[in-house]
């Protein structure tokens, strides 16, 4: 099997829905924020601190690159990694990519007290989570062959993929 790719916006439960669907499925999970964070050393915030948002699309770019060298993973990607037409080239080669769709009222819910995003980090959140909601859904839809309703809990969520993809 290919890899699974989940892509949707931050606090749409990319990470969490990719540990259930790997426990059940026995696929290894990465999720790629970690990773980046593990092969720099350094957290994702501070990278967009010392070096700036596009060095870490950079390296964000250089991770999809290396991931999709491997197979049979599920990969939770960064909120803004399939916002780039390369890594959607990349990651499209070798797997299949599923949006999971989550509602604007939950995701500024669940990203209220979020301190670690530092695209979250300004005076007013909800407006920019509505900005960023709006450019980029329709990437994410275009970007993805399979499309969920995220706005469940997890594991409902995860069973509706394994459904779609078994
Ligand atoms: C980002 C989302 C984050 C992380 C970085 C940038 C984005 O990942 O990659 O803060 O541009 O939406 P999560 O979606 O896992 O929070």
């Amino acid at each position: 099997m290919k890899n699974i790719i989940l892509c949707g916006f931050m606090g749409c439960g990319k990470s969490t829905i990719g540990k259930i669907l790997s426990n059940k499925t026995k696929m290894p999970f990465i999720d790629m924020d970690k990773y980046i964070e593990k092969k720099t050393g350094m957290t994702v915030s501070g990278i967009f601190e010392k070096y700036g948002e596009g060095k870490f699309r950079e390296i964000e770019s250089e991770v999809c690159l290396e991931l999709s060298e491997k197979s049979d993973l599920i990969i939770a990607a960064g909120g803004g990694t399939l916002t780039f037409q390369k890594n959607i080239d990349v990651l499209k080669r070798t797997g299949r990519i599923v949006f999971i769709d989550v509602k604007y009222e939950m995701l500024c819910k669940r990203l209220k007290h979020d301190k670690k995003r530092p695209l979250l980090q300004v005076e007013n959140r909800n407006e920019k989570i509505k900005e960023l909601l709006k450019a980029r859904t329709p990437i994410y839809k275009s970007a993805a062959s399979i499309y969920v309703d995220g706005n469940f809990s997890s594991g409902y969520v995860a069973d509706i993929i394994l459904g779609i993809l078994n």
